[in-house]
């Protein structure tokens, strides 16, 4: 009689992971913007000895340090949890001021992502407060899990923090000489995740490329650098069901992180109806549509699409931005219908509360749109985006067309494999209880392959 071999859920991944984060698998809930990845979220998992982190991302900094505030005041000193640290390219004081903030309220991890370079900032992050101690070795207080989708940023993660930048942080005295002198021997980041086709920005990579890939890297890197600890590598995007978690296991990963499927829980800080939506997609109900955020830059986003018109209209609006140099050269019968379908007002009505906005938060942005009637276009049209999401979030019920959700597949896949159980309702869904079915699911998937392939090659060996 054959028996499966135990492959055991809390010993998937890397022990190190587990160690150093303090948690029970080797499995995080990646930030999700504006909160819905919620305090809630990471408080559940927390207390389930799970990591997830804040949804940072379009909060304002007040809500951010509310939000920290009462993670530390609701889990305990030894419970997980990590804020999200997003590049802000154009606006390194956000940066600094974020950075000010998880110091301040003494946040021990952040999901670093959309770096496209290392900054002062989040070198200020990771090099405060370290420290040698009796062994010789350096204790860094502050960890970066950082999110990549390409070799040559992580290849910056996987390094020491570059020197100039710690020059220069130690010429204004933001860190002591002993930290400058010891970052160079820890990596920027002892967690890189390798981020293939995910819901929300995403540069569609393959887990199956990118995963080895990192890893030899980090392999390269590793030798170059000696680190006493080696810099671990994870996997993230399209992670929604214990075959693809064991797989990315199998693939050589030292922890896995979702995202998609978390949206679509009780603790996801988005409208009901969202959830609702969300809990009926299949694996070939999302599109890749514009990103507001770097509307001019082309970046993508990977977005819901059933029931909505929001990823066709996001890339109208994009190609008639790239198309015209003005509104005014746009045809009068797509002008007529943006205003009249997509916006629900005129483009002069949307320029004139954009521009209320913008005079307070990014004047300079307004001037240049002043000058410019394409960024004049392209303001007017990031406005769709903003409320399209805000939309969602609140679940208007008359603009459900437009809901901008941002989802990968994963969810579909697991909306599959629930299918005929109490899960299939989002209301039954927990992201700490997710982590565990998956974790479970890919250890049982393991055992079950690893003891057919036992039996193959015992059957061969007796043929
Ligand atoms: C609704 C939603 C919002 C997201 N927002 C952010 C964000 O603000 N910052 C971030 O680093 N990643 C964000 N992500 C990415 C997730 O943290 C995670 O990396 C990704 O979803 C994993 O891939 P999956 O969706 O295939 O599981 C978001 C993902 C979703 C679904």
């Amino acid at each position: 009689m054959e028996t499966a071999l135990p492959v055991d859920p809390s010993r998937l991944g890397s022990a190190a992971f587990r160690r150093e984060h303090g948690v029970r698998y080797a499995y995080v809930a990646g930030a999700m913007y504006k909160g819905i990845g919620s305090k809630e979220l990471v408080t559940r998992m927390g207390r389930a000895g799970l990591l997830g982190f804040l949804g940072t991302g379009g909060l304002p900094l007040d809500r951010v340090e509310a939000d920290v505030r009462f993670l530390q005041a609701t889990l305990g000193p030894a419970q997980p949890y990590g804020a999200n640290f997003l590049s802000q390219g154009t606006d390194p004081a956000l940066e600094e001021r974020t950075v000010d903030l998880f110091l301040r309220g003494g946040v021990p991890c952040a999901e670093a992502a959309a770096f496209l370079q290392m900054t002062p900032a989040l070198v200020r992050y990771r090099v405060t407060g370290l420290e040698r101690r009796a062994d010789g070795t350096v204790a860094a207080p502050h960890r970066v899990l950082a999110k990549v989708s390409r070799p040559e940023i992580a290849r910056q993660f996987l390094s020491p923090p570059p020197g100039p930048i710690l020059q220069s942080l130690r010429d204004a005295g933001k860190i002591t000489a002993q930290e400058a002198d010891l970052a160079a021997s820890i990596p920027m980041a002892h967690d890189v995740c390798a981020e293939a086709d995910s819901g929300g920005h995403t540069d569609q990579g393959v887990a199956l490329v990118l995963v080895p890939s990192m890893m030899r890297l980090r392999d390269e890197l590793q030798e170059r650098f000696g680190y006493p600890d080696a810099p671990r590598i994870g996997a993230a995007g399209g992670l929604g069901t214990p075959e693809a978690v064991a797989a990315a296991f199998l693939l050589g990963a030292d922890f896995v992180l979702t995202g998609s499927i978390n949206q679509c829980t009780v603790e996801a800080g988005t409208s009901d109806r969202v959830k609702e939506m969300l809990q009926g997609a299949d694996v070939q109900d999302t599109a890749i549509a514009p990103a507001g955020d770097l509307f001019e830059m082309g970046a993508k986003i990977q977005v819901l699409r059933k029931g909505v018109f929001f990823p066709a209209r996001a890339s109208k609006l994009y190609d008639l931005y790239r198309q015209h140099a003005s509104w005014e050269s746009v045809d009068a019968a797509t002008r007529r219908q943006v205003e009249s379908r997509y916006f629900g007002k005129t483009f002069e009505e949307v320029f004139a509360e954009t521009r209320r906005y913008y005079e307070e938060a990014l004047p300079e942005e307004l001037r240049r749109a002043e000058r410019s009637p394409r960024q004049k276009m392209a303001l007017v049209f990031r406005w769709y985006f903003f409320q399209s999401n805000r939309w969602a979030m609140e679940g208007d019920p008359d603009r459900v067309v437009d809901y901008q959700v941002q989802c990968g597949p994963a969810l579909g896949a697991f909306n599959r494999w629930v299918r005929g159980t109490p899960l299939e309702d989002w209301r039954a869904r927990h992201v700490d209880d997710l982590a565990e079915r998956l974790m479970c699911g890919a250890a049982r998937v393991l055992s079950e392959r690893l003891a057919s392939f036992a039996r193959d090659a015992r059957g061969m060996a007796a043929s």
